[in-house]
């Protein structure tokens, strides 16, 4: 019988994409989401991708009593992906209770019904927010944590602690982090990808809304940085790079080839682009003009940050794949998809 994953968060943008790629692999994926920022129809989506249809249960991670009966309903979970959480940086500056909640207690329940059911595994979804401003460019994991620049990312750092002390609590579990550049793209199917809601925080579903016509232009959020252009530098990744780390990272766990109970890994390329560099690829990519204007810097932006993924390369054994040109075509196909669906 295949090893069962559940994947909390399963309906979110990187958490489907995970889930197409754990059941690729061979694994029985088990979903479970609360569905407030995604919705069921994604399972359809999944089952379309991979032709396989993955249990789903609605549900919350921070109702305790129901995430313990999904664990007691499907017997002999093996590892766990947990994605479930809040993750609007803005947002969670202006409710940042909402977000130490849920974003903690989630993970505390998970943490707690682990050992109860014989779960070995977790592989937590962090983010390379934890850096702030690395003092030194590309930023390895033995980088410094910084203070974070919001509720959301000290979220992350707090979550990653917690993991920390559990493990060394004694707690029979291993861990593994993986802290995420900034996931970009969709999949080539152009059946799932990014669908924020409301108007879109992040860069690229911005982006592509603007091309399509949503948006009227897209602000570019300073170009007075010290960087060659000028506007901010990131490491934008594949977000299907991004779901077969989660899988290779489930192997290792399962196959018990950690070298330490708690591991990290930078997700990343390697490659900082700026903003203004990804606008033209998109351009270049797709052949469509972008409307843009530079505006002024947004509150808690950083710089320029890019990974050193050498770790995750040669110890993890695995490399981000996709060009960025290919990456910003999915997400324009998948935006006229969404147009085709009339969904957007
Ligand atoms: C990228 C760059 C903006 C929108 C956040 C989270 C991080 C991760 C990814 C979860 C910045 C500029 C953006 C726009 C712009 N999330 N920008 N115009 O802030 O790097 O990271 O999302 O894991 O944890 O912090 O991503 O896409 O918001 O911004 O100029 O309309 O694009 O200033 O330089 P960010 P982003």
């Amino acid at each position: 019988m295949s090893e069962r994953i559940l994947v909390t968060g399963g309906t979110g943008y990187i958490g489907s994409h995970t889930v197409v790629e754990l059941q690729n692999s061979g694994y029985e994926v088990i979903v479970i989401d609360n569905l407030s920022n995604s919705n069921a129809d994604v399972i359809d989506n999944i089952e379309k991708v991979s032709g396989i249809r993955p249990a789903f249960e609605k549900l919350d991670c921070c109702d305790f009593q129901a995430l313990d009966a999904v664990f007691a309903k499907y017997e002999g979970i093996k590892g766990i992906i947990h994605f479930a959480a809040s993750k609007a940086v803005g947002e969670s500056v202006e409710k940042p209770l909402l977000y130490y909640r849920n974003n903690l207690l989630s993970l505390i329940n998970v943490l707690e019904l682990m050992p109860k059911h014989g779960v070995e595994g977790i592989i937590f979804s962090s983010s390379c927010t934890v850096y702030g401003q690395p003092d030194q460019l590309p930023v390895t994991e033995q980088a410094p944590i910084k203070k974070a620049e919001s509720p959301y990312g000290n979220t992350k750092q707090i979550n990653e602690e917690i993991i920390r002390d559990t493990v060394a609590s004694g707690s029979p579990i291993n861990a593994i982090l993986l802290r995420y550049f900034n996931p970009i793209g969709a999949h080539p199917s152009a059946l799932l990808g990014e669908l924020p809601n409301g108007v879109p925080q992040n860069l690229v579903p911005f982006l592509t809304q603007t091309a399509i016509g949503i948006r009227e232009k897209l602000s570019v959020f300073g170009d007075d940085y010290s960087t060659p252009d000028g506007s901010c530098i990131r490491d934008f990744i594949n977000v299907v790079d991004l779901a077969k780390a989660h899988v290779v990272a489930i192997h290792r766990i399962l196959d018990k080839k950690q070298k330490e109970k708690v591991e990290v890994f930078n997700i990343g390329t390697g490659r900082g682009v700026s903003v203004l560099e990804l606008i033209h690829g998109f351009e270049k990519a797709t052949g469509v003009k972008l409307n843009y204007q530079i505006v002024g810097r947004r509150a808690g932006d950083i710089e320029q940050v890019w990974a050193n993924p050498d770790f995750a390369n040669n110890e993890l054994g695995w490399k981000a794949q996709e060009t960025l040109e290919d990456t910003l075509r999915s997400a324009w196909n998948w935006q006229l998809k969404l147009r085709e669906r009339g969904i957007q």
